[in-house]
Order: structure tokens, then sequence, then C-alpha cells
């Protein structure tokens, strides 16, 4: 009776995960879905923790799993109420890398119980203990749940600037010895006595250690991102070799959808920045400004800056004003006071809609989300093919801390590394603002013609703060 009870709220899980997801495909309902799947996987746990019966014995070690409980949570409420929208992708890397971790400790688990079930007969080889399918569950699960740990780590350490790219000569060869050696370690912890088999099963963790740093020490640091979302497909699938070890179908289910989720994002951000996937992983793009394509970041000509009164007055009166909003806006944390310019600009009969590149910031959905947290309509974002459309007939384009989806290199240029990435064609407009602090470039690091161009003029600050004073200068014309 309990195990069809266990069953079914395992099914009940499996279900929310998949609506939960489908509703995080839309900003309305996007909250809604991230509390549907975390209903079902507290269902899911405590299913786990009071229903659960191996061979006819139920969980007991209760001060252990409620203590892992509580500082889990406590930790993970904490660090979640306290990130910046901007250091997202670093949080979710940091708890990719615990998913991994915790993979990889199931399948060392499962190690030490078969290992604890024979340790009286230390002479059996471990391959009459365990199916091939099952030690390749149990070995994959150890192997992708560290390259996922260790990899996640170096990623964040990326992000937040405590670990430089590092790659030398030969590296992906080096690699290459280091995967075969997991291989290697592999086989023969297969091969070996349950009482000899410690020493492989430790190389195999110790190798796969040392690939998940070698993997990602190269990787530009600003195309974590994509990086963080394989790893995550990483994480997904350690998670579901777990839930084949443990016949646990909720665990199962979530590392299929995380895994799978995982890839299609992967190659959609690959897709929108035109680049194929082997290029993040060796190509070393946006990562050291320093090192960033020759000749890409000279200066090319003169620009021209607008007063605020004159932009003021340029939007103002136009008829038809659309934003375009970028990682600067997110890093200004200036997205209320861009709705309340809007609001404004509104007021005054103006016509304004926001355009939204694919990759705009730092993670997929950052402009969404950084402008849904400020309430702005949903009806008034405008996909990339729309807006390109709707730049003919528009008076204002207000770039607002975005660089490179709107650079004319990646259509102009053949040796620019963003050729080919689809971007906003704002040059269309009849006039172009763009603001931002400097004239420094953007994540790829390469210089932007489109700040040199006729029609386009600087309007220098933090956005915050322009957007401050521009609705000012709106409000008393
Ligand atoms: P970027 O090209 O990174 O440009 C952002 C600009 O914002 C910078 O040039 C910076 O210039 C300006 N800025 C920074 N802080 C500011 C502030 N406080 N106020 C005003 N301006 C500020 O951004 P983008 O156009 O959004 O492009 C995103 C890039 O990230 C693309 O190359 C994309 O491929 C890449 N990427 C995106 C993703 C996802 S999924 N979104 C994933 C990986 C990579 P100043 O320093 O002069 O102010």
């Amino acid at each position: 009776m309990e195990l069809n009870i266990l069953t079914l709220c395992y099914l009940i899980a499996s279900v929310t995960f998949i609506l939960g997801l489908k509703m995080l495909s839309n900003p309305l309902t996007a909250r809604k879905g991230n509390l549907v799947a975390a209903f079902g996987m507290t269902v899911a746990i405590f299913a786990t923790i009071f229903l659960y019966e191996d061979n006819g014995e139920k969980l007991h070690n209760y001060v252990w799993i409620f203590g892992g409980l509580l500082i889990g949570t406590v930790a993970g409420t904490l660090s979640a109420k306290k990130v910046k929208m901007t250091a997202m992708p670093e949080m979710v890397s940091l708890f990719n890398g615990m998913g991994g971790a915790c993979a990889a400790l199931i399948s060392a688990a499962e190690f030490y119980h078969i290992y604890k079930l024979h340790e009286a007969a230390p002479e059996t080889p471990f391959a009459e203990l365990a199916t091939v399918g099952h030690y390749i569950t149990i070995v994959a699960g150890a192997i992708i749940g560290t390259i996922s740990y260790t990899g996640s780590i170096i990623a964040w350490g990326k992000l937040n600037g405590r670990v430089k790219d590092f790659s030398f000569k030969g590296q992906h060869i080096v690699n290459m010895i280091v995967l075969v050696l997991v291989i290697a370690a592999s086989v023969w912890a297969y091969q070996s006595n349950i009482g000899n088999i410690f020493l492989p099963f430790i190389l195999i963790g110790f190798f796969a250690f040392i690939y998940g740093i070698l993997f990602v020490m190269p990787i530009g640091g600003a195309d974590m991102p994509v990086v963080i979302s394989l790893l995550n497909s990483f994480t997904g699938v350690a998670a579901a070799c777990g839930g084949f070890l443990y016949d646990n179908k909720a665990m199962l289910t979530g590392g299929i959808l995380v895994g799978a989720a995982g890839t299609l994002l992967t190659i959609l951000m690959c897709k929108a920045m035109n680049r194929s996937l082997t290029n993040v992983l060796i190509g070393s793009f946006g990562g050291n400004k320093n090192t960033a394509v020759a000749g890409a970041t000279t200066p090319q000509g003169n620009y021209k800056e607008i007063s605020l009164a004159d932009a003021a007055m340029v939007m103002g009166y136009a008829n038809k004003v659309m934003i375009v909003p970028g990682y600067g806006l997110a890093v200004a944390q200036a997205q209320h006071i861009c709705h309340e310019l809007e609001k404004i600009l509104t007021e005054k009969g103006v016509e304004v809609n926001y355009a939204i590149h694919p990759v705009a910031g730092r993670m997929p959905g950052h402009m969404n989300v950084l402008l849904a947290e400020a309430d702005v309509s949903y009806d008034k974002l405008m996909e990339m093919e729309n807006a390109n459309d709707e730049f003919k007939t528009t008076d204002v384009v207000l770039i607002l801390g975005a660089n490179d989806v709107v650079n004319p290199a990646a259509k102009n240029d053949p040796a620019s590394p963003i050729y080919g990435m689809p971007i906003l064609e704002v040059e269309q407009a009849k006039t172009v603002i763009v603001n931002k602090r400097s004239m420094k470039p953007g994540y790829a690091g390469i210089e932007n013609d489109l700040f040199f161009q006729p029609k386009t003029s600087m309007l220098f600050g933090d956005a915050k703060k322009v957007l401050q004073d521009l609705c000012a200068e709106v409000k008393a014309i």
C-alpha cells in the first residue's frame, strides 16, 4: 500500500516538474512554474524519507537527513535572497556544482554498498557482482557528476573573477589523455577483485576531478553562461544515473528533464550567437579583453555626444521610440527607472516598445526577467525579428547598456568574431541614442561601428543616473 502511495508521489512530482518547466517558458507564469516544480520536489523528498523501504526497512537516520535539509534550506534561501540579478549565472553555477557532487556521491555510496555486501569475500571479481549495465550507470554517475562539480566551481570562480582564464599549448591533447585515464581506471575497477577495488575507484574520481578543471580552464570567461548550461545538462545526466541506481522515478524524470533542457539551452545559446559549441569550448572568445581580436578595439573615428536636454527633446517629440536594453541596464539596476521613462513618454503620446535580443545580458531571458521585475508590460517586449521590422518606422532608438547585440560588424565584417550573429538592426531607425559609461567594448571585446555612424549620438553615464535625469527632462517639456 505504502509503495503505491510512494509511486503516486513520484508520479505527482514528475508531472509537476514537466508542468513547471512548461510554465517557465513564459515570464507571466514563470514564478508559478518554479513554485509548482518546487512543490513536486518537496513531495518527492518527504515521500522518500517517510515511505521508502529497502528490504522492508525504512530510513531511520533522521538526524542526518533533517540536519542536511536544514543546512541546505537555510544556505539556499539566504543566498537566493541576497544574490544580485547580474550574479545569477554565478549562483546557478554553484548550485549546479552541488548537484553534480551529489550525483557523484550517490554513485560512490552505491559502490561502497556493493563492497560492503561482499567484503567477506575479497577475492570475488567486481565484474561478478555488478552487471555491465549496472556498473556503467554507477561509473557514469561518478564521472559525469565529478566533472560537473569541478567544472562548475571553476566556472563560478571565473564569473566572479577569482579564477583567470588559463590555457597552454597542447592542452586539448592533455585533456584527451586525462579522459582516457578516466576510462582506463573505470575498466581497471571493473576487472579488480572486491578487496582491491578502492584504488581504481579513487583514481576514477581523481582523473574526473582533474578533467573538469582542465575542461573549463581555457574557455573564455565570458562564455561561461553557455558552459554552465552544458554542465547543467551533465548534472542532469548524472542525476538520472542515480535515478536508475535507486529505481527512483522522480529522480530519473528530474535528471532527464535537466539533461534535455540543459542541452537544448546550450544549442539555442550557441545558435543565437551564431557559434558552434566547439568554437565556444576551444575558441577562448570574449575572455581576456586584452587578448581580444587584434585591431578590433582600435577606435574607428569620431563620435558625437548628445546632451540630456536634447535627448529628452528628441524623444519627447517622437512618435515612436524603441528601447534596446542590454547588459549595462542590468548592471545599473535601472529597470524601474526605465519603466518610469516609458510611462512618462507614453503619457506624452509617444509609442514606446522594447526590442529584446535573445542573448542580450548574460543569461537566457535576462532582459525579459529584468523588465518583468519592473512590471513592464509583456506586450511591449518585441522579439528580435519583429523589432527589426519595426525599426524602419521608428523615430528614436534608445540603447541602454547594450553593445554587441547592436553591432553591425555581425552583418558587415566577415573578419569579426561575431560575424553571422543575428543583431538588432537599430541603424534603420531615424535617430539612435546610445547610453553607456565610456567607449569601452562589450562582452566580445570588439569595437562597435554603430557608435561612429552619423545618426548615432552617445549619451554617457551610468544608465540609472542618466534615466533619472532623462525622466526629469522629459517631464519638463
Ligand atoms: P555587452 O555587449 O556586454 O555590452 C554591455 C555594455 O553595457 C558595455 O559596453 C558597457 O559599456 C555598458 N555598461 C556596463 N555597465 C553600465 C552601466 N552601469 N550603465 C550604462 N552602461 C553600462 O551587452 P549586450 O549588448 O547585452 O550583449 C550581450 C553579450 O553577452 C553578447 O555578446 C552575447 O553573445 C553575450 N552572451 C550572452 C549570453 C546570454 S544567454 N544572454 C550568454 C553568453 C554570452 P561601458 O563599460 O562603456 O559602460
